[in-house]
């Protein structure tokens, strides 16, 4: 991929600078922030705009609040810690395009930054709604693409605005585009991705472009699911993402052609009304009030025997309801395995990244991307809208 206008060429001095960034950390049931990485990972590009005497205007989603104001979903608790690690307070606007952020944008110093309310109160963020990309484009005299995790979003704040300003992309943005660029162009071979997580409907359909670019794909957490019932496995009482049964077959389709390996799960770890320790159970007998939890220790095994030998290795998604311990034995023994075998390990996403870090095993990685969706669409070779739109170098 082309090398993209950087923040070198930037005046930014004195300038009213807008700055997406993707702060949709993962938080607890309290709504506290459980890792704070993506907002770490983006201070270089902040220091980097004070520095230079920038006033900026952060932008981000949290979650997704579909187009309501809704108390849950606001940036608050983000900008109280993005202050803390900027050693600097960030004021949130209490609106995004209202009268208090026009008001605050208009009076900030140089060096200083503000931060919007979560840009997904408004229903024009997610429509790319011109209207609504034109109020936030007047903000600022310039835009910074700093957001990887979510340039494969064509929304207001990604590609709306950046057709309307000066752009440029941040420092993360560059990072993540160099290091992900390893699993676009001459990957050494045998190539492995592992998908697992909770977006099935949005990470389900992307996975046949993987067919023949890489050697084997390992299915596991939620993801899984549509594949076993397709195979007629009953799942009990477990939810299993609907409609997913075209993309399955091409799936399984394009990777009998290309020669790929599509591993699945054999045996589950699955939780039960009443019951609070778990069952490891066959893929034949789930029953009926169950809930798949986890991978069992026969597929830990049998992904463990397939990723031998792997030199490069993708994983995005836990393969089990990580967040809870009793789940957590699946990702943590299959990754803690990863980490054993020599190679080029890139992990990605925002829950993946957290549950790396909590499991111990970050450092099975060589790599560890703040996009999702994102990365597993750049690591698949797809165009991505919010990348695009923003001027080569
Ligand atoms: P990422 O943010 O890394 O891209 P996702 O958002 O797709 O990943 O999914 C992460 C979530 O998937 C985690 O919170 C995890 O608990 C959940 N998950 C994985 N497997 C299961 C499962 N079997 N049942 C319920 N949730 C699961
Ligand atoms: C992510 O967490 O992958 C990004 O922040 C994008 O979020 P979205 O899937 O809700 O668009
Ligand atoms: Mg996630």
């Amino acid at each position: 991929m082309r090398e993209k206008r950087g923040l070198g060429s930037a005046p930014l001095k004195g300038r009213r600078v807008l700055v997406r960034v993707d702060f949709n950390v993962p938080q607890d049931a309290n709504g506290q922030i459980a890792d704070d990485r993506r907002i770490v990972e983006a201070l270089p590009t902040l220091n980097h705009l004070r520095a230079a005497g920038a006033r900026s205007i952060l932008m981000s989603h949290l979650g997704r609040p579909d187009g309501h104001r809704d108390p849950r979903f606001s940036l608050r608790p983000v900008v109280h810690r993005l202050s803390a690690v900027l050693g600097q307070p960030v004021p949130l606007a209490d609106d995004i395009v209202g009268i208090h952020a026009i008001e605050q944008s208009t009076r900030l110093e140089n060096g200083q930054f503000l931060m919007l309310e979560n840009l997904r109160f408004h229903p024009g963020e997610e429509a790319n709604d011109p209207a609504f990309a034109a109020q936030l484009s007047r903000l600022g005299e310039l835009f910074v693409e700093d957001a990887f995790g979510s340039v494969h979003r064509a929304h207001a704040s990604t590609v709306g605005v950046a057709k309307r300003l000066p752009s440029f992309a941040g420092l993360l943005v560059e990072r993540e585009i160099r290091e992900l660029s390893r699993l676009r162009d001459g990957i050494e071979r045998p190539y492995a991705v592992i998908v697992g997580g909770a977006k099935v409907a949005d990470k389900l359909p992307l996975l046949t472009s993987f067919c023949g670019r890489a050697d084997r794909i390992l299915l596991g957490g939620a993801l899984a699911f549509p594949f076993l019932a397709a195979r007629g496995v009953a799942l009990g009482a477990t939810r299993v993402e609907a409609g997913q049964e075209a993309n399955v077959a091409e799936l399984l389709n394009a990777a009998r052609t290309a020669g790929t390996e599509v591993v699945l799960p054999t045996d589950l770890v699955v939780e039960r009304p009443g019951r609070p320790d778990p069952e490891v159970v066959d893929l034949k007998r789930v029953p009926a009030d169950a809930l798949a939890r986890d991978i069992g220790p026969a597929t830990r095994a049998k992904f463990l025997g397939s990723l031998d030998g792997t030199r490069t290795c993708f994983w995005n998604g836990p393969l089990g309801l990580a967040e809870d311990e009793r789940f957590a034995v699946g990702t943590r023994e299959v990754l803690a395995g990863l980490g054993r075998i020599p190679g080029y390990h890139v992990a990605a996403g925002g829950d993946s990244a957290r549950v790396a870090q909590e499991l111990g095993v970050s450092g099975s990685f060589a790599f560890i991307s703040t996009g999702g969706g994102a990365a597993l669409e750049f690591v698949e070779g797809a165009e991505l809208p919010g990348l695009a739109v923003l001027p080569d170098a």
